[in-house]
């Protein structure tokens, strides 16, 4: 906070595609995408001329026991595209609307809950595991499913129990299974999935005891504010087996990751490993960027739990006064439809490839451990020496001071920790990724000296 206090903001006023501009005229690029809400680009017209049009119907109306028609058929239509190439013979039927990531991961935690609680085993409280790293927002529930102890410990006292499996970190494996390090080809050697191993003695354990956990909650392909861990292809789906097998629902947290950040041509990451799950809780790019929303998919099966006579009392006792605001699912159309357009899908394929082209150059530095990405996220993981792999202590504010050069030369990002993120709207140009990219070297070489490995 002190450190807060002692700088003057950058006071961001206006934006154009990639572009930002402050209150004094200066121009940067956004390679942080605001946080990791922005899809195609600051003030795109369609999105800005959908919630102006709306604008001039309703702003907002009541969604307890009326509807309203942006809400209704976006809901459709999102439902529609969460449709995948699931091979597991799961569909995704039902749309709870919120305002942000961590209301819909405490709306899914919430219905997960509940399902547990009427059709499972009636001994003990429902139980959840979820993932070491893993982060779902800052409310109770979210933070309770969250572990990362720098953010959470404080509020231990507040929280359930939610317990923990190994993250696939693959950098740092330890059972030395990292795919090879193209610097040297010693590093690593070949995978045996001793990850998964362990969640399926975690799942076994839990239901030899007679307490099997309600839901296995994840972020799928990648993990965000972990320090951007992607999952090697195939985790998620063998997790996912094994999670059904045991009986447990899958949440899948795709705040992050959904709307084509994590890649693939669905708005859900899990579509790309062929799992649907039995919640899915989206957010961040929801209206490409524009206005607070969320979203918790569900299942049919899910939804049909909550289904009884009045006096049965069986309804899902959860809503926010914002529910399915007109505004936000009017902007939330218009992004679903610019994603979901040929061009789109296109161009979000070209700017992965550039990612890894630029972003190669990188690795010729000592201090850079790994560059990893997945869809349109990157993370550099800096180091002290690309060798030993040692981290630099948070207090030395590695990331924050790479990411502060980064800004004197123009360009906008954040860091977790050691890692400096790239996470560009989906519409930057190769000469804006460029300049993203330039500006991480310069900083990184004016930050840890020139040398190259
Ligand atoms: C994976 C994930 N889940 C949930 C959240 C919480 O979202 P929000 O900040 O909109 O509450 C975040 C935010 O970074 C996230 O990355």
């Amino acid at each position: 906070m002190r450190d807060w206090l002692r700088r003057e903001p950058v006071v961001l006023v206006r934006g154009l595609g990639a572009r930002l501009w402050d209150d004094e005229g200066r121009e940067y690029l956004d390679a942080n995408s605001s946080i990791w809400t922005n899809l195609h680009g600051h003030s795109h017209p369609r999105i800005v001329g959908a919630i102006r049009s709306q604008l001039g119907k309703v702003a907002h109306v009541s969604a307890l026991g009326f509807a309203n028609e942006p809400a209704s058929r976006f809901a459709a239509e999102l439902i529609d595209a969460a449709r995948g190439p699931g091979r597991d013979g799961r569909k995704l039927a039902k749309v709870f609307y919120s305002d942000d990531g961590s209301t819909a991961i405490e709306t899914a935690l919430k219905l997960a809950y509940e399902y547990a609680r009427r059709t499972g085993p009636k001994s003990g409280k429902p139980r959840f595991l979820s993932v070491r790293g893993g982060y779902h927002g800052d409310t109770i529930g979210a933070v309770s499913l969250g572990h990362i102890d720098l953010f959470h410990k404080a509020y231990q006292g507040l929280l359930f129990r939610a317990d923990a499996v190994m993250a696939p970190y693959c950098y740092r494996c330890p059972y030395n299974r990292a795919p090879a390090d193209r610097r040297d080809a010693r590093l690593g050697r070949k995978c045996a999935w001793e990850c998964v191993d362990q969640v399926a003695n975690k799942l076994s354990k839990a239901r030899s005891r007679g307490r099997p956990y309600a839901a296995f909650v994840v972020e799928p392909r990648i993990q965000g504010a972990a320090g951007m861990i992607p999952q090697p292809d195939g985790w998620l789906s063998r997790v996912a087996a094994l999670v059904r097998s045991h009986g447990a629902l899958l949440v899948t947290d795709e705040v992050m990751t959904g709307f084509g950040r994590a890649g693939g041509r669905g708005i859900l990451a899990s579509q790309a490993e062929g799992v649907t799950p039995d919640l899915a809780a989206l957010a961040k790019g929801i209206t490409g960027g524009t206005l607070p929303m969320a979203a918790t998919l569900a299942t049919r099966r899910v939804f049909d739990a909550f289904l009884g006579e009045y006096s049965e009392f069986k309804t899902f006792f959860h809503g926010h006064s914002y529910t399915a605001n007109p505004l936000g699912a009017a902007a939330g159309r218009a992004s679903l439809a610019l994603l979901r357009a040929k061009a789109g899908t296109l161009a979000r394929e070209r700017l992965a490839v550039r990612m890894d082209e630029q972003l190669e150059r990188l690795w010729t530095h000592p201090n850079v451990g790994d560059i990893r990405r997945v869809g349109l996220v990157a993370g550099v993981e800096l180091v002290r020496d690309w060798r030993t792999k040692v981290p630099y202590a948070l207090e030395e504010q590695a990331g924050i001071r790479v990411c502060a050069g980064m800004a004197k030369r123009g360009v906008l990002t954040r860091a977790i920790g050691n890692v400096v993120v790239l996470m560009p709207p989906y519409c930057t140009t190769r000469a804006e990724l460029a300049r993203m990219v330039d500006a991480m070297e310069e900083s990184i070489r004016e930050e840890f000296g020139a040398r190259s490995v």
